[in-house]
């Protein structure tokens, strides 16, 4: 029943084409409702139907209405919601590695998906090299007989390094492997890997596309014959979601290009203001002219240039006492919601590493690493202000 609704639905793309804004909010899957029904059932009726409707088959009403909204936002024509972004990024590693593969990584990715391949891989006797930034533009010459995979993040964590796309895209085609790209910072309203030539898209569903701190979720977009592939993996390892947190993520995802919008200018009007700022080193934006990718940037990201920003301190000696006097910006971990938050990587994100690692990767003790909200920028900066006075 279900799948015959969404071929119908489908057939409406092809007469027109919506903008960002309109598929955030427009819900092709009718009901009587303007939303998707919460639907709870894990027993479901089998005889008669073509296909059991069960959670961990990733097929519920509620886990297909936002894989449809993703898929339009990231021009893909497949994708699977998981209970974390962990969940899918080990889902989409493991469902193509196999013992004596080689993968290469960007240098600058999530520190958990760095966790998951120094601790995962060698069990299973799979080969990995992590690439530097600059080293990225020469991907190709890192390719081995035995590379089944790039993946990549970008902006990066923390340093919001960019990576050309095309380019990795291209190096992936010229020798026949899979792409990858965590696009979990940039969002699909800024940025759409696959139109510009990557196999994957992942996203931590947990930051912007939830958006109020209180989601944890994970996705992956692709195209239909991928997803097929990764699919008995996914069964295998059963990361999927419940519907009611789904509902949520619908919910979500209405307002997802405002938010966005709101803190793309937000974060611009940040950076431009710290650079200004004698108490502040280094700004760390990519809408920033000043950004060693603000070209590359400013090619693939075609809305914005997403809100997250780092900033170090002149005085490192105050950095602990500037946290403490913020009064609106949250020191917290995570990132991408309404509220704006702030942490210090050498402590937190990437505390696991040693001095010498974080020096080699660019991460100063007076690094702060700044998600920007949907506030009044004016009131960030004023609380920034205050706080280094
Ligand atoms: C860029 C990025 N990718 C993936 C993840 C993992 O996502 P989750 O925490 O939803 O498992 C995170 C979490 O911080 C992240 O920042």
């Amino acid at each position: 029943m279900q799948r015959i609704e969404i071929q119908q639905i489908k057939k409406i793309k092809h007469l027109y084409m919506y903008s960002k804004e309109t598929d955030c909010v427009y819900n092709r899957q009718q009901h009587q409702g303007v939303n998707t029904p919460i639907y709870t059932s894990t027993a479901n009726r089998y005889i008669g139907y073509e296909e059991i409707l069960y959670p961990r088959n990733f097929n519920t009403e509620n886990q297909l209405a936002i894989v449809e909204k993703l898929c339009r936002l990231e021009q893909a024509e497949a994708g699977m919601i998981f209970s974390s972004g962990a969940a899918a990024i080990s889902t989409v590693l493991f469902s193509f590695l196999k013992a004596g593969d080689h993968v290469l990584f960007s240098q600058e990715i999530y520190g958990g998906t760095v966790k998951l391949v120094v601790e995962e891989f060698a069990k299973f006797n799979i080969a990995y090299d992590f690439v530097s930034g600059a080293a990225m533009e020469n991907i190709g010459a890192m390719i081995r007989e035995n590379t089944r995979l790039i993946y990549t993040e970008t902006p990066s964590n923390p340093l919001l390094s960019v990576v050309d796309l095309e380019q990795v895209s291209r190096v992936a085609k010229k020798h026949g492997i899979l792409s990858v790209v965590d696009n979990t910072f940039a969002t699909p309203i800024n940025q759409n890997p696959i139109a510009l030539g990557i196999d994957i898209v992942l996203h931590s569903g947990t930051k912007y596309l939830g958006g109020h701190h209180d989601l944890c979720f994970g996705v992956v977009v692709t195209s239909q014959q991928l997803k097929d592939a990764i699919y008995p993996s996914a069964l295998n390892f059963g990361g999927s979601l419940n519907g009611l947190d789904c509902y949520l993520i619908e919910r979500s995802l209405k307002t997802l290009a405002l938010r966005v919008e709101k803190q793309n200018n937000n974060a611009l009007q940040l950076a431009k203001a710290l650079q200004e700022n004698p108490a502040i080193g280094r700004v760390y934006y990519p809408g920033l002219p000043e950004h060693p990718n603000h070209a590359i940037a400013a090619r693939q990201m075609k809305k914005g240039f997403g809100g997250m920003l780092s900033f170090e301190l002149k005085d490192t000696s105050r950095t602990a006492a500037f946290l403490n006097r913020l009064q609106l910006i949250i020191p917290a971990l995570s990132l991408g919601g309404v509220d704006s938050t702030i942490c210090q990587p050498a402590t937190s994100s990437h505390a696991s590493l040693s001095e010498q690692e974080r020096q080699e990767q660019g991460i100063t003790e007076g690094l702060l690493r700044l998600s920007v909200g949907i506030e009044s920028a004016g009131d960030l900066l004023h609380d920034i202000e205050s706080a280094l006075a």
